[in-house]
């Protein structure tokens, strides 16, 4: 992180060795140049890649400076926003209800998570423990961790929402339904109850950012289904091995 008079104006966050998430402010160009230097002395010689938003010219240019190229890739995102005065009311589904996880339901929330995200060939790694964990990690709330149940008590789908308090912005991510489930209209629902409960906190804008690509199109389809309209797609860099 660099700051200047204070004001943090540039970071980059190793996510792993050969991913890295990188924040610059456009009026501060070279503490961007030693973010991402200071990624790349850590990363050596390997492949390492990065996205920036097709909008932020300044950081393509950045990027371009220290070696990256675009990369013409799937998957991409598109970042989606929803004015929260326009929210939709929360929608029935008959024989399910929406409310937040409670702090002691690690267990049956990482369950209803791990339903949602495996897929056949891979099984989510997100155990009761590490949902613990989640809980305990700012900025995460209970009261805007959002859940359907089922008429037998069952949590069957989920929005998790996160409050950016400083900018008014709720970010939802993940989304999740259980597949028995599907095809009801509890992933919208269950994001728009997420959502008035961070309206109700203060947040004024939605912010979701989906697949924008052709490969996975429900998700996307799940938000615009809601009132989110889409702004700018991610862009994937590649720096090349530098290993001959
Ligand atoms: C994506 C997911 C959350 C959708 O859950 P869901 O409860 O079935 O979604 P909804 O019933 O609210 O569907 C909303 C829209 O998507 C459409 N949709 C849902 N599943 C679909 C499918 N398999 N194929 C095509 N369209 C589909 C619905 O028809 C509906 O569109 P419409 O309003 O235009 O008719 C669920 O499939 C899931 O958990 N997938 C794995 C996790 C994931 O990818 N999460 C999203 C990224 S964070």
């Amino acid at each position: 992180m660099l700051t200047r008079d204070e004001d943090l104006v540039a970071w980059a966050w190793a996510e792993s060795e050969d991913w890295m998430e990188l924040c610059v402010d456009p009026a501060a160009l070279d503490a961007g140049d030693a973010a991402i230097a200071w990624f790349l002395e850590r990363a050596g010689s390997s492949a390492v890649r990065t996205m920036a938003l097709d909008t932020e010219e300044h950081v393509f240019a950045a990027l371009d400076r220290a070696g990256f190229l675009p990369e013409d890739e799937m998957p991409w995102f598109t970042h989606h926003y929803l004015d929260l005065e326009n929210l939709l009311p929360v929608p029935e589904v008959a024989g399910y209800t929406f409310r937040h996880v409670d702090p002691d339901e690690a267990g049956p929330r990482s369950a209803c998570h791990r339903a949602a995200w495996s897929q056949p060939g891979g099984t989510s790694k997100v155990t009761a423990a590490a949902y613990e964990r989640l809980m305990r990690t700012p900025p995460y709330r209970h009261d805007l961790d959002w859940v359907a149940v089922d008429e037998a008590g069952e949590l069957v789908a989920s929005a998790t929402i996160w409050l950016d308090e400083t900018n008014g912005v709720a970010l939802v991510e993940p989304v999740g339904c259980v597949p028995d489930h599907r095809g009801r209209g509890l992933a919208g629902a269950v994001s728009v109850a997420g959502l008035a409960a961070a309206r109700d906190l203060g947040a004024r804008l939605g912010m979701v950012c989906p697949r924008g690509d052709d490969g996975y199109p429900v998700p996307m389809r799940v938000y615009q289904g809601i009132g989110f309209t889409p702004g700018p797609r991610t862009v994937t860099f590649v720096r090349p091995s530098l290993e001959a």
